[in-house]
């Protein structure tokens, strides 16, 4: 069992401007820090309320092996629904060329309007789960939904990966995926950002290939 650990006595209190000046840090306020996050156009389908796209930056992966994921959701949102009683949910990677379509379908509601077709994006069907993937961005997630958590102002989905796709002109001759041909986006504290450049292979420490 984990115990939280509060370092709130007055010793630590005394000393927190110390501390802060000796790092040259300020305690911040704002929002949330973790950042670069992706962000994600996340495709969901419902029986009686159709198709729509929703725009997502709190996601990040789970678990390698099965592979999971997840997308933090409010309940508010019209996805919401659509992604609860459907089971499933398409993460698309999407690419700065469509960046006004990703900031549109994160602005306005598919209560209002049909997105795939404000946004002139394509929806193919999945192979394996019923939401649809969006044609226009390189990389497509099927996924299943293993589990919601409740955490609060987000709904935690976990969806388990069950196919994966990848744009064949974004491939590398070596078989890998060439970031710079997929155009990767991040969401950075409320703005969009690309990648820079390449630093180094994970592993480059020790020398590993
Ligand atoms: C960059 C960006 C990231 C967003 N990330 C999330 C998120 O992680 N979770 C969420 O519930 N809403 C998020 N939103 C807000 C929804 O995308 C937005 O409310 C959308 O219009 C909901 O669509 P819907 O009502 O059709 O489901 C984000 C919006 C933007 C612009």
């Amino acid at each position: 069992m984990f115990l939280p650990i509060y370092r709130q006595d007055f010793t630590r209190e005394k000393k927190a401007e110390e501390i802060m000046d000796s790092m040259e840090k300020i305690q911040y306020g704002g929002s949330f820090l973790l950042a670069p996050v992706p962000v994600v156009l996340v495709g969901c389908a419902h029986e009686e309320l159709g198709k729509n796209l929703i725009t997502i930056a709190w996601t990040g992966v789970d678990c390698s092996d099965p592979m999971m994921l997840h997308i933090s959701v409010r309940p508010s949102r019209y996805s919401y629904r659509m992604i609860r009683e459907s089971g499933c949910f398409t993460v698309n990677i999407p690419s700065a060329d469509i960046l006004e379509a990703v900031d549109y379908c994160g602005i306005v509601s598919g209560s209002k309007v049909d997105k795939f077709e404000k946004c002139g994006l394509t929806a193919v069907d999945g192979l394996k789960v019923s939401a649809p993937l969006v044609k226009e961005c390189p990389i497509n997630l099927e996924c299943e939904v293993k589990d919601v958590i409740e955490l609060g102002l987000h709904h935690m989905f976990i969806g388990t990966v069950v196919e994966k796709h990848v744009r064949k002109r974004c491939m590398s001759p070596k078989g890998t995926i060439d970031p710079e041909k997929v155009g990767f986006i991040s969401y950075v504290h409320g703005e969009y950002w690309s990648l820079g450049s390449r630093l180094e292979r994970a592993g480059f420490s020790m020398g590993s290939r």
